[in-house]
């Protein structure tokens, strides 16, 4: 059978480093609040001329390079944001036009942190039935653009950042054993929208709003839904939680990806923790993990892994991978 695999990741941190003490000296907080609560000691953030397409573009050409790829063989571009460009085209049209890809699909994915398995999902309905051969799945974010600078409950866990996948169809066993895209498990409930949104939009004020979250509502609905959303992916690709060799969740905060490992049964040995160097960078933040596990050797090909994120909608998802 058909399946698509991952066959090369790639990630892009903007230059400018904004520290916890950075942040304090303009809004009621401190470093050791933010590392105590969050495991967060730094963000980065997009320079005011780098929207976010660009961040996507530099992960994407390391994306391609790991696999062997160039541009004029992606024929799909899907990218996870909330943040675009502009209200249209699509990142993702954007991407296609400066990578300098022919013709093909692009078109963006939006539900928010988790966008990036969202995203790999749909692209996974293209090429295992054969209708992309060489699709580029990217979670991008410029987060920062959304803070409110004054809310420190918010303004302190986010950053901006870019991790991309290529994907290709592989011939499969249909086992477990297969490597590719193994399980999925999405989910979204609406009905929570207040506990996580922008308060601006084009077709309500017209603004482009600031993020507003009741962090520790957030906080109580991620573990429980998490772990529901992990066992029902794992159920899917037939495998169980404890084979899997790696863990890489959302990283929001370094409190929710421990609980939802602890509550696994994860062994913390092998959760991929990045959110101290990055904070939360919405949809890129799983494909930002994954480049660094990989990139310092940890993950290696033909290794199981666990993905799994959480965000505004509210929306959680999680998928199984083999590498
Ligand atoms: O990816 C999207 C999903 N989002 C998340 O996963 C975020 C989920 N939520 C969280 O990560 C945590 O709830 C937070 C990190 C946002 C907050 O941690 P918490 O342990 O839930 O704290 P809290 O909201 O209950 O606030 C505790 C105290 C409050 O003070 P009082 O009312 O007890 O006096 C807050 O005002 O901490 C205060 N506080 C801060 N203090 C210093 C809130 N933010 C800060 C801050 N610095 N930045």
């Amino acid at each position: 059978m058909l399946r698509s695999a991952v066959t090369g990741v790639g990630g892009y941190l903007p230059e400018q480093i904004v520290t916890n003490d950075d942040l304090a000296k303009f809004v009621d907080t401190s470093d050791a609040w933010i590392r105590e609560r969050t495991g967060i000691r730094q963000r980065h953030k997009a320079a005011e001329d780098q929207p976010v397409s660009d961040l996507a573009v530099a992960a994407a050409k390391r994306a391609l390079a790991a696999a062997g790829r160039t541009v004029d063989e992606v024929d799909m571009i899907v990218v996870a944001t909330t943040t675009p460009d502009l209200t249209f085209p699509s990142v993702a049209a954007i991407v296609q036009r400066k990578l300098g890809c022919p013709v093909g699909i692009a078109f963006d994915v939006q539900a928010v942190c988790s966008g990036f398995v969202y995203a790999l999902s749909v692209a996974d309905g293209f090429v295992a039935r054969n209708r992309s051969q060489c699709a580029l799945v990217i979670g991008a974010e410029t987060m920062t653009r959304l803070m409110d600078w004054t809310d420190r409950g918010t303004c302190v866990l986010f950053g901006d950042g870019a991790g991309a996948v290529v994907v290709e169809p592989v011939e499969g066993e249909g086992t477990t054993a297969d490597r590719g895209l193994l399980g999925f498990a999405l989910r979204a409930d609406g009905a929570k929208q207040d506990l996580l949104y922008v308060d601006g939009g084009v077709s309500t004020n017209g603004q482009i709003g600031h993020l507003r979250m009741q962090g520790n509502q957030v906080f109580r609905h991620a573990v429980v839904n998490i772990s529901e959303a992990v066992v029902a992916a794992a159920a899917d690709a037939g495998v169980n939680v404890a084979d899997v060799d790696w863990f890489i969740p959302h990283q929001a905060n370094q409190r929710i990806l421990e609980g939802v490992a602890k509550r696994l049964g994860i062994d913390s040995a092998k959760v991929i923790s990045t959110v101290a160097k990055h904070a939360n960078t919405s949809a890129a933040s799983i494909p930002l993990a994954l480049y660094e596990g990989i990139s310092d050797g940890r993950i290696k090909p033909g290794q199981l892994l666990l993905m799994e994120a959480m965000g505004g909608g509210l929306t959680w998802g999680a998928c199984v991978v083999r590498l």
